[in-house]
């Protein structure tokens, strides 16, 4: 299927995914996620010229939340090796939710078990260069920006600040993970939290979202311009997380049912990749019960059957 018969072909899909956001609910717990669009759902695939597909709510720009922890990932790879990440964090599903803090205590040396779980991206936010969280941030937001094309991307400063205002939980594993000297005694949790709450709060419209993930499907090379924006193999690190825990505790029902690479975040937007192929961006608030959109994954889902995307 070329651009113009997909471009034909994703309203009615999108219309038919639709009415799965019902069986989902808005996240809340940070209370300006809450003001979402319920029944929102908009998708951009784009290809390898930057050709592009959309249908449905595409011109709002949402807060990458989770999704963002690939590329802080990525970005800690580029600044301190494989061997530095994962001095700091492990390669495994973990199998519980994402906030999950039982296995930090439970499993000896109390590593987070994989980079895309809270934890974890705490633990990696500590290890992204920079003086200050606000050097870290700008550099961070530069990273974001360019694997965007050039787009400049921003905080939601009311995201951010009604994040850590009530993150009671994320704050409880960071400490938990200073206790663990997973955080080193020369690292300030709030320190880190501002990072961490900063890199989740940065905003993207589906396009923007669409060209990072062009840049993953092409294993790290913006296909537009030619420039590497990632080494090939730190990009084939962070697209085997995504197929173990891109969509958490319902990853291996997602690699199954649509078998591509995807990260979600809570404010309902995935972004999702079909190797040397497109970049896909899903917005889609509802979450269901693990986190992710329901009506997204009903949508990738059909694509991924429609347009034989299964990587497996
Ligand atoms: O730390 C949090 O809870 C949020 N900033 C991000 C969590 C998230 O997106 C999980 N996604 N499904």
């Amino acid at each position: 299927m070329n651009m113009d018969q997909l471009r034909a072909a994703l309203p009615q899909w999108v219309e038919a995914s639709r009415k799965y956001a019902s069986e989902g609910v808005v996240a809340s717990y940070i209370p300006e996620l809450a003001k979402a669009p319920a029944n929102a759902l908009g998708v951009t695939v784009m290809g390898r010229s930057g050709e592009m597909a959309s249908s449905g709510e595409t011109d709002f720009a949402f807060t990458m939340q989770s999704i963002s922890k690939v590329f802080t990932l990525l970005l800690a790879l580029i600044d301190n090796g494989e061997d530095g990440v994962f001095a700091k964090v492990g390669m495994e599903p973990t199998g519980d939710d994402f906030n999950s803090m039982l296995k930090l205590e439970l499993v000896e040396p109390g590593k987070p078990f994989n980079p895309l779980i809270n934890a974890g991206a705490i633990a990696v936010s500590s290890l992204i260069q920079g003086d200050t969280p606000a050097a870290k941030t700008e550099r961070i937001l530069a990273f974001f920006s360019e694997a965007a094309g050039g787009a400049s991307l921003a905080v939601n400063e009311d995201v951010f600040r009604s994040e850590s205002a009530t993150a009671h939980r994320n704050r409880s594993l960071a400490y938990f993970l200073k206790d663990n000297e997973v955080l080193g005694d020369d690292i300030d949790v709030e320190d880190v939290l501002q990072v961490y709450f900063k890199h989740c709060s940065a905003l993207v419209t589906c396009e923007q979202l669409a060209r990072m993930a062009l840049v993953l499907a092409f294993d790290g090379t913006d296909p537009l311009t030619g420039r590497v924006v990632v080494p090939r193999r730190y990009v084939q690190i962070a697209k085997t997380f995504m197929i173990m825990c891109g969509m958490y505790n319902a990853s291996g029902e997602f690699a199954i049912k649509v078998g591509i690479p995807a990260k979600s975040g809570v404010s309902g937007g995935i972004l999702a990749l079909v190797p040397g192929q497109y970049g896909i961006a899903v917005v889609g608030p509802a979450l269901g019960s693990k986190g992710n959109s329901t009506a997204g994954v009903h949508l990738l889902e059909t694509m991924s059957k429609e347009l034989d995307w299964r990587i497996f």
